[in-house]
């Protein structure tokens, strides 16, 4: 048993990971500011898992309050979920979201030192491999953003592979890297999912809104990019089959000290059709759908090459796009305002 910080383990993925983790009988905090989330999330994890979680409301760039918590919980493990995430608002607000991703990492890894947590899980994303050349993409790929919130995900890559060179001879730190592809999918029950604020970016939650009667339709971004229908291809991923990844990582840091990088997607794309007339059939509903102007920065196929992940972590994920699609509307249907339902 570990005892482990989920930093934004409130949020979506966090949330989803904290499930997986109380239930292979780990002691979990959750650290979270609930700037993009609710406190309503962690009371659901628990009555999900039937065990405790203990909730701090804080933020990770106070370097101070992170030390006396991880000394206090003799955290041993962390992982760093807490985060901003929207593309279009890092245009528009590039400090805000500099602070947050890479200065709140810079406290943590700080505040890990000052203590003794040693092992850290930190969620990149397939982001950072920009408009990549070919696919399926592996670990080795060129690395590229093309946005302030891409550019933090590198940074801080950038920054932990820094550090760990600096204090691997202590033979103490364990760090792993992952890089999600497109979480979507909820937990079975139906109880936790995702709760974007306002109109949804992503296309799953969008899809789910339109399906619930919430938003009219869906607006597709381009039909003329170079694929099989031309509308754009990406690797969705089970959350829940995410959320096991985590702990795949981490037993891995556990199993000796080093630093990883993986990708956590399927190996399988579906174009934005594709996706849609899956949600039909799992939720019964009819999707309307128009075509629009490509999105600025879109690029047309992203999809993993996940055989690193299954060799060295012996993770694949299970789920395909059909349970994805019903566990998404179990959510958006029994929640249809999510947490504030
Ligand atoms: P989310 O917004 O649901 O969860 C992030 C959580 O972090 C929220 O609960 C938020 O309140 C909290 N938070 C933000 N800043 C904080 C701070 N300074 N201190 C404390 N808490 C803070 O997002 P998510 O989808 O669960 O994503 C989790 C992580 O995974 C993020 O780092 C995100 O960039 C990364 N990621 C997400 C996706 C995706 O599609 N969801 C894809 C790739 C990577
Ligand atoms: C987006 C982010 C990416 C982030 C990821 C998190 C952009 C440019 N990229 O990726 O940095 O890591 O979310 O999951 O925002 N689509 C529509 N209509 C919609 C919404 C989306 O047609 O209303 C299409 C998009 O053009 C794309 C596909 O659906 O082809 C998936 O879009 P989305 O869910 O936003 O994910 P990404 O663009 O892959």
């Amino acid at each position: 048993m570990s005892t482990i910080l989920v930093t934004g383990g409130a949020g979506y993925i966090g949330s989803h990971t904290s499930v997986e983790l109380l239930n292979a009988d780990n002691k979990v905090i959750v650290l979270d500011n609930l700037s993009n989330s609710s406190k309503v999330s962690v009371a659901a994890v628990q009555r999900l898992t039937n065990r405790d979680v203990e909730f701090i409301e804080g933020d990770i760039r106070n370097e101070d309050f992170l030390t006396d918590l991880l000394r206090a919980h003799k955290v041993d493990s962390v992982l760093h979920f807490a985060g901003l995430k929207a593309v279009g608002e890092s245009v528009a607000q590039p400090l805000r979201y500099y602070d947050n991703n890479v200065q709140g990492t810079m406290c943590l890894l700080r505040a890990m030192q000052a203590s003794s947590a040693r092992n850290l899980v930190f969620s990149s994303s397939a982001t950072v491999y920009g408009d990549p050349a070919t696919v399926p993409i592996t670990e080795d790929f060129p690395t590229g953003a093309t946005n302030p919130y891409g550019q933090s995900k590198l940074m801080v890559e950038e920054i932990l592979q820094d550090f760990h060179a600096a204090v691997k001879d202590t033979g103490e730190w364990g760090i792993s890297i992952l890089r999600y592809f497109n979480p979507v999918g909820a937990h079975i029950s139906g109880q936790i999912g995702e709760d974007p604020n306002g109109i949804p970016n992503n296309l799953m939650p969008y899809i789910s809104q339109v399906a619930v009667g919430k938003l009219p339709y869906l607006s597709v971004f381009g039909n003329d990019y170079a694929t099989r229908d031309g509308t754009g291809v990406r690797d969705y991923i089970h959350v829940v089959d995410l959320a096991k990844g985590h702990l795949r990582a981490l037993e891995n840091l556990q199993r000796g000290p080093k630093l990883a990088i993986h990708n956590l997607g399927t190996g399988t794309g579906y174009s934005v059709l594709e996706t849609l007339k899956a949600f039909e059939q799992a939720s019964g509903k009819t999707i309307d759908y128009q075509f629009a102007q490509r999105r600025p920065g879109d690029i047309a196929e992203c999809y993993a090459n996940p055989e690193r992940a299954l060799k060295e972590l012996g993770w694949q994920a299970e789920f395909g796009i059909e349970r994805m699609c019903e566990d998404a509307w179990r959510w958006q249907s029994q929640y249809p305002d999510g947490f504030a339902s």
